[in-house]
């Protein structure tokens, strides 16, 4: 099973929200798309569910053009960041409902929503409405729906933002043993850099309706092709440093090193973060983040220095890599 997306645009009046977008996603792949809020992730989305229509492009499910498929012939589990349950039925009623719409004898689907309850452990709770279950309950119902729906792709448009940091970490397995690790395609939409890197074969960096960079995490970490690329994934963002060459010098703060040979600075503030702290660093090049283990006070001053081959360089200009 395969998704492609081939020259897609979309425009509202005269702006153009998605320019051109191309994607192909394999079987059994995940490609989170990330971006910053309003570069047309969910537009994409809704596209490729068919709940709104391109203006230009074609995309493909498993290779057959989908231009006249509408939204309910294309077998698509897709789940939303506000869940979208229907708050007056139970859980066993929102599993329900979708297969109800899809026909089929009684018995069978009773069976399967009996055995997609134990799937995301909620039998428990089959009898409670949405409003009576925690944000993670309720987005494994969400789960459970698309599942039972037996797609042929999968689409998540931000599924755990709803849910606190704790909670993220304890759903992430959790979503790749229900369906990330599946026969099926999925995209993922996310606007955060350590879901995408966590959970997403290949990642899309989207920018202003396009697509900036494509590639697995560990390609757009060690290689990005811009500095928007270099600034979105990581954390704390990379350090660019302007040079007198129209060139732009990357560093990220953790391949900063302590070094009596190397530069002048000064600790402008200082994050304890357990097992490491980060440090904002006044230096002859402006402020620079810093990742080091400890030993450093605010106030302090230190010198630093970066192993060459971890040091990046990008066109001032158009801030491409050189
Ligand atoms: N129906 C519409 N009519 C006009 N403009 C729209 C419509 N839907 C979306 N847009 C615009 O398209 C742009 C992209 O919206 P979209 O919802 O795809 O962004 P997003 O990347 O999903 O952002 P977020 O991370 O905040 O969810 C936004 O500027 C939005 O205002
Ligand atoms: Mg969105």
């Amino acid at each position: 099973m395969t998704v492609e997306l081939q020259g897609i645009g979309r425009r509202f009046g005269e702006r153009w929200i998605l320019q051109q977008l191309d994607l192909k996603v394999g079987q059994g792949e995940c490609v989170a798309l990330l971006g910053a809020s309003g570069c047309g992730k969910s537009t994409a989305l809704r596209l490729i569910a068919g709940l709104d229509q391109p203006d230009r492009g074609h995309l493909l499910i498993e290779g057959e053009p989908m231009d006249r498929v509408p939204a309910r012939q294309r077998r698509i589990g897709m789940v939303f960041q506000s869940y979208a349950l229907f708050p007056h039925l139970t859980v066993r009623g929102n599993l329900d409902l979708g297969l109800r719409l899809r026909g089929g004898p009684v018995q069978d689907r009773q069976q399967r929503i009996e055995a997609m309850l134990d799937v995301v452990q909620l039998r428990e709770l089959a009898e409670q409405r949405p409003a009576q279950l925690s944000g993670g309950q309720r987005q494994r119902v969400a789960l459970a729906r698309a599942l039972l729906r037996d797609p042929r792709v999968f689409l998540l448009d931000e599924p755990m933002s709803n849910l606190d940091a704790q909670l993220r970490d304890e759903l992430r397995p959790e979503l790749k043993r229900l369906i990330l690790d599946g026969p099926q395609p999925v995209i993922y939409v996310t606007h955060d850099q350590v879901e995408a890197m966590a959970l997403a074969d290949r990642i899309a960096v989207m920018r202003h309706g396009r697509i900036e960079q494509i590639g697995t995490p560990q390609e757009l970490y060690d290689t990005p092709s811009t500095t928007y690329v270099a600034q979105f994934i990581g954390r704390p963002p990379m350090n660019l440093i302007n040079m007198d060459d129209n060139s732009v010098i990357g560093v990220r703060p953790e391949h900063l090193n302590l070094d009596d040979a190397g530069m002048d600075c000064r600790v402008l503030n200082r994050e304890w973060h357990g097992a490491s702290q980060q440090l904002l660093l006044d230096s002859q090049h402006g402020n620079l983040r810093m990742i080091c283990d400890g030993g450093v006070s605010l106030g302090d001053s230190i010198r630093v220095s970066w192993p060459s081959q971890r040091e990046h360089r990008f066109n001032a200009s158009n801030g491409r890599r050189q």
